[in-house]
């Protein structure tokens, strides 16, 4: 029985959910923080965190101290819901909705009439629409009483667009997008935002709010397929990629990315997924880039046996296995997927994974035949081959000497650059290009 009485409730205690919980409560409101998951509501009622955000614990720890957050796996009354649950790709390549499903079966009940409902969740353009649908079948009380004067439950879409690892000052300073149902709905969801968020704070219908989130993911995949399929045509023709980029890039308005071993995280190879699920035929341009981006481990791997030629059971430092420089995030990481691929393409090899940020061996790399997670030094000191896939900090200064004589594949451009600079000279050097 839930007898407080709380400003907000935020479902869903995780990267999102838990530091906007917080950081609403830290601005004196009474917040519930929601989850299923019964280790993180302990976790947060002991202002511990359940994972690592920097900034994030003194926020936490504080705002439970004082009283003004408090975690439940029930859904209490408040006057506005935040929902910040996953919405991961399903097998069909659309999303998986079911968590948001599962939330709003949860918040239904405990609506009173005139609360205003918050979808954070990266979602599929029309989702906002059928959340309140899904509300008012739920609830059709409510929706008759609303339609007879009384209270409207108001549904909106604000996306969050923070990055791991600055959560704590972008959810302040980022602008905000808000898509309404109701244009009462769009100012009272401004006015909520207003507490914590110093940015601008920008309103339009829920659709467009979808997909603006959507929008700024593909924005990035697409280019970044680009630099992916430049690199492959430049192995084909023999020509340093990241040469022919820097060298592109002195137009004044060409700004080519950089290549890679192939795009990872839960959204930048996701959310364009949701664009092409929804308008199948006209999306060709975002569902080539994300094949090209899909396709691009796999011509890493094949570069990397076609340069080993006949050395079979060559011993291959991999370094790196997390989706970009300087996080422990492993979620559809390329370079998981090369590993695993190597590892089953070139069985006699001996591959040695090696990064600073990953504590224990991925499960897929365990099942693949993998050991152990190396150290640099052991790694580098053995291998015939050293393959390049992360930029992580500690791999930046790696010496001409811990290369000498290795058969050396750079995908991230960052020891070509040096070399070009004189400082790295390797018998058999993989021009970065070939495989970048
Ligand atoms: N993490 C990011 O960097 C980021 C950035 C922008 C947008 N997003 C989007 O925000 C949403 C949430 O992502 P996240 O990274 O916080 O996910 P997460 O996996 O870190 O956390 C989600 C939490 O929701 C809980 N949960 C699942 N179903 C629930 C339910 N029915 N009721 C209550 N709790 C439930 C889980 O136990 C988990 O703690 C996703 O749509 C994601 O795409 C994430």
């Amino acid at each position: 029985m839930q007898t407080q009485a709380f400003n907000l409730a935020v479902i869903g205690l995780g990267y999102i959910g838990l530091p906007t919980a917080a950081i609403f409560a830290a601005k004196g409101m009474r917040v519930a923080g929601v989850d299923v998951k019964q280790s993180t509501v302990d976790a947060v009622n002991r202002g511990e965190l359940p994972f690592v955000e920097p900034d994030m614990g003194v926020v936490v720890s504080g705002a439970v101290t004082l009283g003004n957050l408090v975690a439940m796996t029930e859904v209490p009354f408040a006057d506005a819901y935040i929902i910040a649950v996953p919405t991961p790709l399903a097998e069909s390549n659309g999303a998986d909705l079911s968590y948001l499903s599962s939330a709003v079966e949860a918040l239904a009940p405990k609506l009173r009439g005139g609360e205003l409902v918050i979808l954070e969740s990266t979602s599929p353009p029309g989702t906002t629409e059928r959340l309140e649908a899904e509300l008012a079948r739920a609830r059709p009380d409510l929706w008759a009483a609303a339609a007879q004067g009384g209270a409207h439950v108001h549904v909106v879409h604000s996306p969050e667009r923070v990055l791991p690892g600055r959560i704590m000052i972008e959810m302040a300073t980022n602008d905000r997008v808000i898509g309404a149902l109701t244009e009462e709905g769009g100012h009272r969801a401004k006015k909520l935002y207003e507490v914590i968020c110093q940015g601008e704070i920008l309103l339009t219908d829920s659709t467009t709010a979808e997909m603006t989130k959507l929008v700024e993911n593909t924005f990035r995949d697409v280019n970044i397929a680009f630099a992916n399929e430049l690199s492959v045509i430049c192995d084909r023709l023999g020509i340093d990629v990241w040469r022919l980029i820097e060298l592109a890039n002195h137009h004044p308005r060409v700004n080519v990315l950089r290549p890679g071993p192939g795009v990872g995280g839960h959204c930048i190879a996701v959310d364009p997924w949701f664009i092409v699920d929804s308008a199948p035929e006209e999306s060709g341009l975002i569902r080539a880039a994300r094949e090209v981006n899909d396709a691009k481990p796999h011509h890493v791997v094949s570069r990397v046996i076609s340069l080993l030629g006949d050395r079979t059971d060559a011993t291959v430092a991999v370094l790196g296995l997390t989706f970009k420089a300087n996080i422990d995030d492993v979620r559809e990481s390329p370079s998981v997927t090369i590993v695993q691929e190597l590892a089953r393409r070139l069985p006699q090899a001996r591959i040695l994974p090696v990064d600073p940020h990953v504590r224990t061996l991925p499960a897929k790399l365990a099942s693949a035949g993998i050991d152990a997670m190396s150290s640099l030094d052991e790694a580098l000191a053995a291998a015939d081959a050293v393959l390049l896939l992360v930029d992580h900090d500690a791999f930046l200064d790696v010496g001409a000497a811990q290369l000498e004589g290795r058969l050396v594949i750079d995908t991230k451009g960052v020891w070509g650059t040096k070399r070009s600079e004189g400082a790295l000279v390797h018998p058999i050097l993989a021009a970065p290009g070939s495989v970048g």
